[in-house]
Parts: C-alpha cells; sequence; structure tokens
C-alpha cells in the first residue's frame, strides 16, 4: 500500500514536472521538440549513473510486477504498456558503408536504446528496413495539442538492419533485458522472393550478432513512404511472408522468439478476418492494431502523413474489434496489442472490452511526458 502510494506521488511529480517543461516543450515546433528529445537522449544513453537513476524511478513509478504482469505474444512484460516502434528507431544514413562507419566512430545511432527501456520498461525498436533510409526531408512531425493527436511523415528513416543490429552488437552487455525490433519490408519493393529475402536478411543480421530481442515485429504497414501497404496486407502475401519468418525463427533460433505483426487502421472486416486467419495458420503470436492512418499533411494537403493520438483511436479500436470477433469464433491462438491514442484509462479500458490484450503508445508521449504509461496504469488503480 505504501509502495502504491509511492509510485503514485511519484507520477503525480512526473505529471508536474511535465506540466512546468511543456510550455518549453510547445514554445517550439513538434519536430523541434522531438529533434531536443533524441539529442538529449544520444547523451543521456551513455551516463551509467543516469541509467540506474531511471531504472530505479520505473522500479516505482509502475504498479507492482506481482499486480501488472502478462504474458502476451509469447512475451513476459512487466505491465500491459509497450512503448511502440518509431520513438527508438536510430537516426537515417544514405548508405550502409556510411551508418557502419559511424558505428566504427562509436556514435550512438539509436538514441534512446538504453534509456527508454530503463525508464518504462518495454520497447519495440525500429522499424528497421534492410537498408538505410534518409527519410522524408522538411518538417514530418506534427502536434494538434487541442485534439492530442500526432501526425507524421518520417518516412521509414532509420540506420538500416545491419548497422542498428552491430550497434546494438557493441552495446550487448548493456542491452535492455526486455526489447523487440521491428523490421519494415523494403518500401517500393513488389517482389515477393525480394521482400522475403530482405526481412530474413533483416531479421538475420540482428540473430547473427547476438542481439536476441524478445520479439520481432513485422511490420506490414509502413504508411508515409512511397509504398502502399495495403498491398502487404492482403491475405495470401500475409500468409506467404509470415510463414516464410516463422519457419525461419523456427528453424534459426528453434522458435524461442515469437513473431508478431503490424497491420494499418481502416481495412476491411474481411481483410482483418483473412489476416488474423493467416497469423493463426502461419503461427503469427500476436497482431499490433494498428499503424498510423494517412491523412493529407497540415502543410501540404497533396502529401500525406499519419495520425497518430487521439483522432485515431475510434479507427483503432474498430480494427481491434474485428479482430477479436474473428479470433473469436475460430478460437485463433494470437493476442492482439491494441495501439492508436492509448493516453488514459477511458482508452485503454475501450481497447481492453474490444479485445485487446495489451496496448503500445507512441502519442502519449508527448500529450502526457515520458512516464505517460505508469500514469495511464496508476490513474487506472487510483483514480
Ligand atoms: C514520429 C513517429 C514515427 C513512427 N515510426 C514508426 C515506425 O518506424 N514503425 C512503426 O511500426 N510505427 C511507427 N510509428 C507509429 C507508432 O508506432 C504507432 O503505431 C502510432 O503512432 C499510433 O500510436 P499512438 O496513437 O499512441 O501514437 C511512428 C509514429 C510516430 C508518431
Amino acid at each position: 500500500m505504501r509502495r502504491q502510494a509511492l509510485a503514485a506521488s511519484i507520477t503525480a511529480a512526473n505529471a508536474a514536472l511535465y506540466q512546468l517543461t511543456r510550455p518549453m516543450i510547445y514554445a517550439g515546433s513538434a519536430q523541434a521538440a522531438h529533434e531536443n528529445v533524441l539529442r538529449v537522449l544520444k547523451r543521456v544513453d551513455g551516463n551509467a549513473w543516469l541509467q540506474r537513476s531511471f531504472r530505479a524511478l520505473q522500479a516505482v513509478s509502475f504498479p507492482p510486477e506481482a499486480t501488472s504482469r502478462v504474458s502476451v505474444g509469447g512475451v513476459d512484460l512487466p505491465h500491459p504498456l509497450i512503448l511502440a516502434a518509431g520513438f527508438v528507431k536510430g537516426r537515417g544514413f544514405n548508405s550502409e558503408a556510411e551508418a557502419l562507419a559511424a558505428v566504427r566512430a562509436g556514435e550512438n545511432i539509436i538514441p534512446g536504446w538504453r534509456t527508454m527501456p530503463a525508464l518504462v520498461g518495454a520497447v519495440e525498436f525500429g522499424s528497421f528496413t534492410r537498408h538505410p533510409r534518409i527519410g522524408n526531408a522538411g518538417t514530418v512531425i506534427w502536434r494538434h495539442t487541442e485534439r492530442r493527436t500526432t501526425q507524421n511523415r518520417v518516412g521509414l528513416k532509420n540506420p538500416g538492419a545491419v548497422a542498428a543490429a552491430s550497434f546494438l552488437y557493441q552495446h550487448l552487455p548493456d542491452l535492455p533485458s526486455l526489447f523487440g525490433v521491428n523490421i519494415a519490408p523494403t518500401p517500393a519493393v513488389d517482389d515477393p522472393a525480394q521482400i522475403k529475402t530482405d526481412v530474413i536478411d533483416s531479421i538475420r543480421a540482428f540473430i547473427a550478432r547476438g542481439v536476441r530481442p524478445a520479439w520481432f515485429t513485422l511490420n506490414l504497414s509502413c504508411p508515409n513512404t512511397e509504398d502502399d501497404p495495403g498491398g502487404h496486407q492482403t491475405t495470401d502475401h500475409a500468409r506467404d511472408l509470415c510463414g516464410t519468418v516463422v519457419d525461419f525463427l523456427r528453424e534459426y533460433v528453434a522458435g524461442s522468439i515469437p513473431l508478431w505483426v503490424k497491420v494499418s487502421p481502416c481495412l476491411s472486416a474481411a481483410q482483418y478476418h483473412g489476416l488474423m486467419a493467416a497469423f493463426a495458420e502461419t503461427g503469427v503470436q500476436a497482431v499490433i492494431a494498428t499503424n498510423t492512418l494517412g491523412a493529407p499533411s497540415p502543410d501540404d494537403p497533396t502529401i500525406n502523413a499519419g495520425i497518430g493520438g487521439a483522432d485515431l483511436h475510434a479507427h483503432a479500436l474498430q480494427a481491434v474489434r474485428y479482430l477479436h470477433e474473428t479470433r473469436t469464433a475460430h478460437r485463433h491462438p494470437v493476442d492482439i496489442i491494441a495501439c492508436g491514442g492509448v493516453q488514459d484509462p477511458i482508452s485503454y479500458h475501450a481497447f481492453k472490452s474490444a479485445g485487446a490484450d495489451a496496448a503500445q503508445y507512441w502519442s502519449a508521449l508527448v500529450f502526457k511526458g515520458p512516464l505517460a504509461a505508469a500514469r495511464i496504469l496508476q490513474e487506472d488503480i487510483t483514480p
């Protein structure tokens, strides 16, 4: 009971701190704030004393593990909220040679790799593609504060799987005990054989270096690129690709690392039903619903940028409902991880009532601060 009171006061302190720093963060653009945060993380990751402090803060901020531990998608989690892909994903590069040179030079190419797991627990790193991507130019992140909504067209900026894996390999002894790795197919590649090769090579890049995440997520839903994610999300394509990846993981690591898949919002009921059947058939252990929703960007309505946060919530909720209804009807052994506007106990519980087994969040960091997940769980037990 005392521990709960302590945790509640720490998350209240976090809330107060966030209210104080908010004007500073919100004075600049969303993009400037994001870049500032990444600059700080880049340095803070290397400070062992701070890392210990963050871990201590996590230990007292979240509800006791005994009450919140869950097993989802073949992974034991200390609590049911996971930081979604796209926050700890690394910077972009023009080529693998350039990215590997940065790794060799000792640059922290994945800011937050150490700090975010220390602070919030489970984190999904990535998305990583087989080759590095520099991402889209110009303004690529926006926030709509009054609507607690974000928008982005980062365009899958990342250092590429080989450099990301090499970087994490350099830090093997200090890797967090619990993290996932999100892999995206190379945008604009249509050849199914090439897509499979790229995805398998990406996964192999990590495992071959002894970097073993608790789960891999296959991101079938990348908006904001030159790709049409819908094309990756047909039942046949999902069955083919997921089957190949699960078989690879069975052979390469005896199935000890589960595969999750991330899907888009606003697919048809039939498409979600077909995808769920394909996941069950191939041995995918969890589906993350959903990625962001394409909508005209604030600066140029002819270009799309993915909506996250409150404006995504109803769409993600509908996706979870469709996935859950077919899972129940067919007893598919696939867990559902909700993602889309989890920012308070109400949105979190809406997902739970719709059938979600756990949830991921991203925009909550913007609107509730770094300990958003702890605050959501604390507000849940101390209304
Ligand atoms: C700036 C930004 C970058 C993102 N990058 C990725 C990514 O690389 N891979 C991915 O699967 N999702 C990515 N996402 C989507 C989030 O993981 C999440 O699905 C989405 O934001 C919805 O969650 P939210 O409503 O809590 O923000 C990104 C989101 C944002 C805001």
